[in-house]
């Protein structure tokens, strides 16, 4: 059988690391594929830099619209990044010809998935995105090929190693969350612009096209409520720790009767759940089926990680694989419903900063009785300042299952009462 020829856009960790995984493999995927998968040219901006790769030989393209229109290629790589041009234009023009298409571009799917599927089914091309999610997670390929015999329930996940890396050692090492931003930009896991990461932005792209391949749903982010963590101090991760939940921030998507619920906020988790057991940098997503439930967990980042899910990819293409983008035809594809947030059910932590006064608590306990709001434990600490009458006292409140309407209900009359000094804070809770 002829090669398979690459042109590759984007030479930056993962460009590079999928030309050198393509170098190490080139026998085990000629076996695999009965063709042998070869990067045969590239486009990036600097022509200068050097890379530590060997790229003598490689046509060399500066735009990467011409390298996907290119007639010495059999697939397009696209690692460039970003929701707009030349991303989109290139990928678009890949597709047109009919020629696959293989990225990690999550923004840009998560923005032109359903536009793009139609495109690639209209060329009769293939359009593949493992590398989009999860990083060397193969959690893709798990919803649309391996699980479609379960009628799916819930897909939930740590989708953002540097909120995971932040979370993690903010509690470990009892440390501020600007430090620990800071030290995970150092060490390369943040976005450009770490607001995606951190406001849950990053989490969402990569909720709505897991929602997609998990529910039949066309790709929607704006329809997902999204929270981040720069609210979350290590007061909250510790008070959480002592009450047995670790916090995390989660990308849910949950089958409801009012539609799929699509959300990415902090969320105390339980200890003993696999997913709470998660650190640092690395990812986990656990799926809910009918039959089966599991969890799979790994690195969600970096030039290895991703490079192995774009290489997979291209072992599909070389195979000939031809799936629907998001599992079924774009026709089929139902329009996404925003369930509304204020009908979420489950627990709160809620922490407020309470005025230390005579009938403080009486009257948050009242409040949260007002609205039928069952308390599971009150925790208050003495207050740390010598003038117990000067300072305000922690009171944590841990609620059994109630709805977001109602909380916000009650948070509201307390703050009217007077007896709250600063914005109280709320995370949602998971519980068995
Ligand atoms: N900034 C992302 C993260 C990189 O921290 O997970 C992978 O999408």
């Amino acid at each position: 059988m002829s090669d398979l020829r690459v042109g590759l856009a984007g030479l930056g960790t993962v460009g590079t690391g999928v030309i050198r995984m393509l170098d190490r493999r080139a026998a085990d995927l000629a076996a695999r594929t009965g063709r042998t998968v070869k990067v045969v040219a590239v486009a990036a901006r600097d022509r200068t830099r050097d890379r530590g790769v060997d790229l003598s030989g490689l046509a060399w393209f500066d735009d990467p619209v011409a390298l996907a229109r290119d007639g010495g290629i059999d697939v397009f790589v696209e690692l460039m990044g970003g929701d707009g041009d030349p991303a989109k234009a290139a990928v678009e023009a890949a597709l047109d010809l009919g020629r696959p298409v293989v990225t990690a571009n999550k923004a840009l799917l998560a923005r032109h998935g359903v536009d793009l599927a139609r495109r690639a089914e209209a060329n009769g091309a293939s359009l593949h995105f493992e590398a989009a999610v999860a990083g060397g997670i193969p959690i893709v390929k798990t919803l649309r090929e391996s699980l479609a015999g379960n009628q799916l329930e819930r897909v939930s996940g740590i989708l953002n190693g540097t909120c995971n890396y932040i979370l993690t050692r903010m509690l470990e090492e009892k440390l501020s969350f600007n430090v620990c931003l800071g030290e995970a930009q150092r060490l390369g896991y943040a976005e450009a612009d770490p607001t995606f990461d951190i406001d849950g932005y990053d989490t969402a792209h990569k909720l709505a096209l897991l929602t997609s391949l998990a529910f039949g749903t066309q790709v929607d982010a704006d329809s997902i409520y999204v929270e981040g963590i720069r609210q979350l101090t290590l007061a909250d991760l510790e008070a959480a720790d002592d009450l047995g939940y670790k916090v995390k921030l989660l990308g849910v998507a949950l089958r409801t009767e009012t539609g799929i619920e699509q959300r990415v906020h902090p969320t105390m988790v339980p200890k003993h759940w696999p997913i709470a057991q998660v650190s640092n940098v690395t990812n986990a997503v656990a799926v809910d089926g009918d039959a089966v439930s599991l969890t799979l967990v790994g690195p969600g980042a970096g030039g290895d990680a991703t490079a192995s899910a774009v290489v997979g990819d291209l072992t599909d293409v070389a195979k000939g694989g031809k799936d629907f983008t998001f599992g079924i035809p774009v026709g089929l594809l139902q329009k996404a419903e925003r369930a509304p947030m204020q009908r979420h059910e489950g627990g709160y932590y809620i922490r407020l900063a309470a005025v230390n006064k005579p009938g403080t608590a009486a009257t948050i306990a009242q409040r949260m009785a007002d609205e039928h709001i069952s308390l599971e434990s009150i925790v208050q600490r003495r207050p740390d300042l010598a003038d117990d009458a000067a300072a305000t006292a922690h009171v944590i409140l841990i609620t059994y299952a109630t709805t977001e309407e109602a909380v916000r209900r009650a948070i509201a009359a307390i703050e009217a009462d007077g007896v709250v000094a600063s914005l109280p804070q709320v995370i949602r809770i998971e519980k068995d």
